[in-house]
């Protein structure tokens, strides 16, 4: 099966490019490196430079090659930057996907797997299945909340098939450290409490510490980056079966958290180093508990994580970080002339 993946130089994207042809997939990449590393790409891909809302290009790359599905995660994806410039978001987001969706079906792919994010949750209370209620509670989470509406209206109306996978948090690197996370600016947990540890950043601020939990931080649920490429291959693989109009988003997460104690003490108990930290103010938006209910894609399509306890998501990254202490290197941010 012909693959494109859009955001293909980004975190979990570039990690789904590796597990997409690892498993026998033919993948190209469309992105614009305004956040993804060249190095991230495994080498030998076809990488279409190109913004999503540059139509002309987009166009121009579904009639000049032949794909069967779109596994789309391009998008900007900073929660506190929605909130200060949310039309970067809805235009990038929503107008840039609608782009998407419009010149692919247009070349006739009806198959899509759509990144989207327990974000769409808010601050979500009780049992975390699909069924609870979308009620985002930042722009960030309200352009991937309305992103899936777009797909849920274009399958029904132009007999597309399409699983939004909704991620918890999303962590880890290669099991040997060769590819990680390397975002700019950070903002996760993980690689920032990491770098702290290691010297490279000051100390973590921890964002609160009166939360109503058992140590008074917030609890995540953490998703090995490896299980949630599994799941995308599951999920495309299971469109095959699915009669048009199908559309179906499903939680990504392991139904276990973690508070951010918790991941200090583990991260410290992995590098043998004191995490440096003071608690300030509670972050806005913050829920007190993000843990999936994830039985529907275990039931469904057969997914369970293999790597997402703590202990070695904890592992890879801090091997990342070790082996990689300025990441994938400086950014090159120009976009090449068109080749398409
Ligand atoms: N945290 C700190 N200090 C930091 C960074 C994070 O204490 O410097 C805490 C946060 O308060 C939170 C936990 O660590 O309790 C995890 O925070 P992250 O920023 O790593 O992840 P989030 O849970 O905020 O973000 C995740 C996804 C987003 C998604 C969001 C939905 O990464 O894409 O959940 O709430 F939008």
């Amino acid at each position: 099966m012909n693959v494109l993946i859009s955001g293909g130089a980004g975190y979990i994207g570039s990690f789904c490019c590796r597990s997409f042809l690892e498993r026998g997939f033919s993948v190209d990449v469309l992105d614009d490196f305004s956040t993804g590393h060249r190095a991230a790409v495994p080498q030998g891909l076809t990488v279409h430079e190109c913004n999503l809302l540059d139509t002309a290009r987009v166009s121009k790359i579904f009639r000049h090659n032949k794909y069967d599905a779109v596994v789309h995660f391009a998008a900007k994806s900073l929660v506190g930057e929605s909130a200060t410039d949310p039309l970067k978001y809805y235009e990038n987001n929503v107008a840039g996907t609608i782009g998407l969706i419009i010149q692919a079906q247009m070349a006739g792919i009806k198959k899509f797997i759509f990144s989207s994010t327990a974000a769409v949750y808010g601050n979500p209370s009780g049992n975390l299945d699909e069924s609870h209620p979308t009620v985002p509670i930042n722009p960030y989470g309200r352009s991937k909340l309305a992103v899936e509406q777009v797909f849920r209206d274009a399958c029904s109306a132009y007999g597309l098939k399409c699983i939004p996978l909704r991620y918890f948090n999303a962590a880890g690197a290669a099991l040997d450290g060769t590819t990680g996370e390397d975002h700019e600016p950070e903002t996760h947990l993980i690689p920032l409490a990491i770098q702290a540890a290691f010297g490279k950043r000051p100390p973590l601020q921890v964002f609160g510490s009166d939360y109503d939990t058992p140590d008074g931080t917030p609890i995540r649920d953490y998703i090995h980056v490896l299980d949630l490429c599994e799941a995308h291959i599951l999920a495309l693989l299971s469109l095959e079966k699915q009669p048009d109009g199908y559309f179906r988003p499903f939680n990504v997460g392991t139904g276990g958290g973690y508070s951010v104690f918790e991941v200090l003490a583990a991260i410290e108990a992995e590098t043998g180093k004191e995490v440096p930290r003071f608690v300030g103010p509670r972050r806005a938006g913050d829920p007190v508990k993000l843990v999936a209910d994830s039985s529907a894609i275990k039931e469904t399509l057969g997914w369970s994580p293999k790597y997402s306890d703590l202990k070695t998501i904890v592992r890879c990254a801090s091997s990342w970080h070790r082996s990689h202490p300025n990441g994938y290197g400086q950014r090159v941010n120009q976009l090449a002339p068109s080749s398409d």
